[in-house]
């Protein structure tokens, strides 16, 4: 832990502090350190040969199923991914089993994470057992570590107690996390809807089920002053809802993930149940629409919705399969494809996957000055590999990517000078 760590001759892209340039990061101490005038005998050194060094990738949406159904996934399990997938840090969702509805939950995450492979933060659900129908205690969950606020994997149904849930959580200066559904237009529906549900003979959810959802968070976000964030954004309607909104000086957020902006509902033909998560794949159009957003700003962060499931829920029927698949070690090559599609830059890249996350969940991270921590993912992006089953280091294989021929990876990743994987 005393020892020197000297990452040399990587490019270090730091956009924080407009920093894309070739320099030797130095890590002294668990933080990051000015560079010395000799290097000591028993320093660690790694020659990185252009290889980036960025500040360490946050996952701010993930479901880690400890408590309750760890035989998809724990924290450990869940955070050696995450290291795996070049992630320092992850929030995780509270629909675990019990929910994490109270300050009790909360502590025992936190004490499950400590030593984990990555830093943890909780998000405390918006209403008692996620249930829609009372709040949870905010004051309570925030004490005892609660990062923001969410009742994702279902939808706040009724506006007015999402009205006093913002209200309630902006007085404990909390983020709240919207899962936007309009479940009336959602219900009983597998994919989305589309000539392909058709043909399929799936029901479907049309884009007008997010998006309803999507602008009455922003109508009561601008009501009540309260910050929002928008999770998982899957079609370009709500992304045309949320550039409208930030117009206006709403403050809202949102993130989107690597599946809806690789695959679309053409991944369902077959009936893969891998290819089923809510909100569901979409067209073509919400494809470019979502990839054109995460390069104009419009989606300020790309976060996995890392939804661990066994074959015991994904090797039946369409209909009855669970929604959801892992994305933490898919997350960054999918990612970067942006940037050799020359759609965004190395640095935006960043942005969306290190620096926005910490800004908006408002936690350390997203920087490598002097003195800050030394949260670092170093990113090879010219390795290649084929994403398999046997290679997969979470509890879970619920993935379309698997068998995919994927480029650039991280290949160090390192948690308050920690190295939590190693794959140089
Ligand atoms: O696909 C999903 N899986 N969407 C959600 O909203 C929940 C998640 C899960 O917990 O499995
Ligand atoms: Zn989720």
């Amino acid at each position: 832990m005393n020892t020197l760590i000297i990452l040399k001759n990587g490019r270090l892209i730091d956009p924080v502090n407009s920093v894309d340039a070739q320099v030797d990061v130095w890590i002294k101490d668990g933080c990051i350190a000015g560079p010395g005038d000799s290097i000591p005998v028993d320093a660690l050194v790694y020659d990185l040969d252009g290889k980036w060094v960025v500040p360490g990738l946050i996952d701010m949406h993930v479901h880690l199923r400890e408590p309750g159904q760890e035989y998809k996934e724990t924290i450990e399990s869940g955070t050696a991914a995450a290291a795996a997938g070049g992630f320092t840090a992850v929030a995780c969702m509270p629909n675990t089993n019990p929910i994490n509805d109270n300050a009790s939950v909360t502590r025992f995450i936190l004490e499950k994470a400590v030593g984990a492979a990555a830093r943890v933060y909780p998000v405390g659900a918006i209403s008692k057992g996620s249930n829609g129908s009372e709040l949870a205690e905010y004051g309570e969950m925030k004490m005892a570590g609660v990062a923001a606020l969410s009742d994702d994997g279902r939808p706040v149904v009724d506006s007015q107690l999402m009205r006093r849930a913002m209200e309630y959580a902006s007085s404990h200066n909390l983020l709240v996390i919207s899962h936007s559904e309009e479940s009336s237009l959602s219900h009983n529906g597998s994919m989305n809807e589309s000539v392909v549900s058709t043909r399929l003979g799936l029901k479907g959810i049309p884009n007008a089920a997010e998006s309803i959802a999507v602008f009455r968070e922003l109508a009561l976000a601008e009501l009540t002053g309260a910050s929002v964030h928008i999770a998982h954004v899957s079609t370009g309607d709500s992304v045309d809802v949320i550039r409208f909104a930030k117009d206006r000086g709403v403050r809202v957020t949102a993130e989107t993930s690597p599946h809806y902006f690789t695959l679309t509902d053409a991944a369902v033909e077959g009936y893969d149940t891998n290819a089923k998560m809510n909100p569901p794949l979409r067209s073509e159009l919400d494809r470019q629409k979502i990839r054109l957003a995460l390069q104009d700003g419009t989606l300020d962060a790309i976060a996995t919705d890392h939804a661990p499931h066994s074959v015991l829920e994904k090797s039946v029927e369409f209909d009855h399969a669970a929604n959801g698949i892992i994305g933490l070690e898919t997350s960054l090559p999918l990612s970067l494809a942006l940037v050799r599609d020359g759609l965004i830059s190395a640095g935006r890249l960043v942005e969306l996957m290190s620096v926005a996350p910490a800004r908006i969940l408002g936690v350390p991270g997203g920087s490598l000055a002097i003195g800050e921590v030394a949260d670092i993912t170093v990113i090879d992006p010219d390795r290649q590999f084929v994403y398999t089953e046997e290679t997969i280091i979470s509890k879970s294989r619920n993935s379309p990517f698997i068998g995919w021929k994927l480029q650039g990876r991280a290949v160090l990743t390192l948690v308050g000078g920690r190295i939590t994987h190693n794959g140089l």
